[in-house]
């Protein structure tokens, strides 16, 4: 393997911010889902500061975005919910779907007073509930990220990992139907596996060995299918480790959210073997800003493109980096190694040629945005995370 240059290189500060409140407008595919606005509670729980939003201005956005429809999958989830917000903030109408498994009503409480935003709970991987969603609403575009996350949770899940297959299905096929303008599916750098080479380039070796990179493969494979065969635009964004306000940090959860709620809590912070590993951390606003740049370049269309910094961090780094952010007196325990992959560095030459993007907000700026979240909704994030590992441990 390459030897990796592990060097945290100075990058520029993030730039404007963009947000906004919300009417809650809860439909449901079935039933048995009743409308559920929660405008009151929202008014209770003032919205968070909105997350940082970075690349195009606005005005270039809003052009585009004003008054088109954009159906996200996944909605309630984290880097869906981050994502709504931009939408409404340029001014489009978003309709957020989610069947709630590990998404929740909190992250889209803030949209509870925008007229332009629907909540539909359902489940991609049924053909029906998709099928109410698309007969309703005229959809223009279609961000695909239903799935379900985490290495552990899909590892203990392979059938029902399997099963998101029906949702790209379901996705593309009545996106071709109702004449989408565009689908953006979230891949994910898992289709690397163990890097053959590094970094790791698009059109390189895949070594996809989890049941869920093996999913977003076939996810990718027909996202071209349909851009070549059938002329419906789409786009497959491997996205490298998000973080940011909102994700989840129960012990399914993400090594950042997993990492901040250990300081906040008191408790050491617990690394896999010597945190020598590397990931490439790419801050929510930065994710969704490069989403936008790729739904609007048709250069896109037809492309898998990493979505990351091309700054590998360690994960030694990122712990001490979330101690001393946070203010507090951390430790660090390290624990036997686990089967991990051990490097992951993104090639961004693509993205920053297709998508003319190049993530803008500092893993330090980012790590501090985040603490700062989960300070101020600690309760949520401990009783979430508590409530998982419970699941976990049944
Ligand atoms: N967070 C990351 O670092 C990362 C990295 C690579 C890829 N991704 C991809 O990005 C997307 C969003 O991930 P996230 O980190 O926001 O996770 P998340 O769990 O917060 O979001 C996923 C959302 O999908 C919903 N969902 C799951 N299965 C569904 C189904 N069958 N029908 C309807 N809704 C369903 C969940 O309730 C949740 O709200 C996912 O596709 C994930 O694979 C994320």
């Amino acid at each position: 393997m390459v030897a990796l240059q592990l060097k945290n290189k100075p990058i520029p500060a993030a730039s404007d911010a963009a947000g906004r409140r919300g009417r809650f407008v809860r439909q449901g595919v079935g039933s048995a889902d009743a409308i559920a606005p929660l405008a009151s509670s929202s008014m209770r729980h003032p919205p968070e500061r909105p997350v940082v939003l970075v690349g195009r201005g606005a005005a270039g956005y809003s052009k585009s975005i004003s008054n088109k429809t954009v159906l996200i999958t996944g909605g309630a989830g984290f880097i869906g919910s981050h994502l709504a917000g931009a939408l409404l903030g340029y001014g489009g109408r978003v309709v957020c779907f989610d069947n709630l498994s590990t998404g929740s009503l909190e992250n889209i409480k803030e949209f509870a007073d925008d007229k332009n935003f629907t909540f539909i709970k359902g489940d991609a991987n049924a053909p029906g509930d998709l099928k109410k969603v698309f007969k309703k609403h005229r959809i223009d575009y279609v961000f695909h990220y239903a799935a379900c996350v985490g290495v552990l949770r899909t590892l203990e899940n392979p059938i029902g990992v399997l099963k998101d297959i029906d949702g790209i299905k379901n996705v593309l096929e009545l996106s071709r139907i109702h004449k989408v303008k565009k689908v953006i599916f979230s891949s994910s750098s898992e289709v690397y596996g163990e890097p053959v080479e590094i970094p790791e380039r698009e059109e390189g070796h895949l070594n996809a060995k989890l049941p869920y990179a093996t999913v977003k493969l076939v996810g990718e494979h027909y996202m071209n299918s349909y851009n070549e065969k059938y002329g419906l635009p789409t786009c497959s964004l491997r996205f490298f480790n998000v973080y940011g306000p909102k994700q989840e940090s129960s012990a399914y959860g993400f090594v950042t959210g997993v990492f901040i709620r250990q300081v906040l809590s008191g408790e050491p912070i617990t690394v896999f073997g010597d945190g020598t590993q590397t990931r490439d951390f790419v801050f929510a606003g930065d994710n969704v800003a490069a989403s936008l740049s790729a739904l609007f370049s048709d250069k896109a269309n037809g492309h898998a493109i990493n979505i990351g910094t091309g700054r590998p961090v360690t994960i030694l780094d990122l712990a001490e980096r979330i101690i001393a952010l946070s203010g507090r007196k951390g430790k660090i325990k390290f624990l036997k190694p686990r089967m991990d992959i051990l490097h992951r560095f993104p090639a961004v030459e693509k993205m920053r040629a297709i998508l003319a993007y190049t993530p803008r907000v500092s893993l330090d700026e980012g790590l501090k945005e985040t603490i700062r979240w989960y300070e101020n909704n600690v309760k949520r994030s401990l009783s979430r995370a508590i409530i998982n590992t419970r699941q976990k441990t049944k």
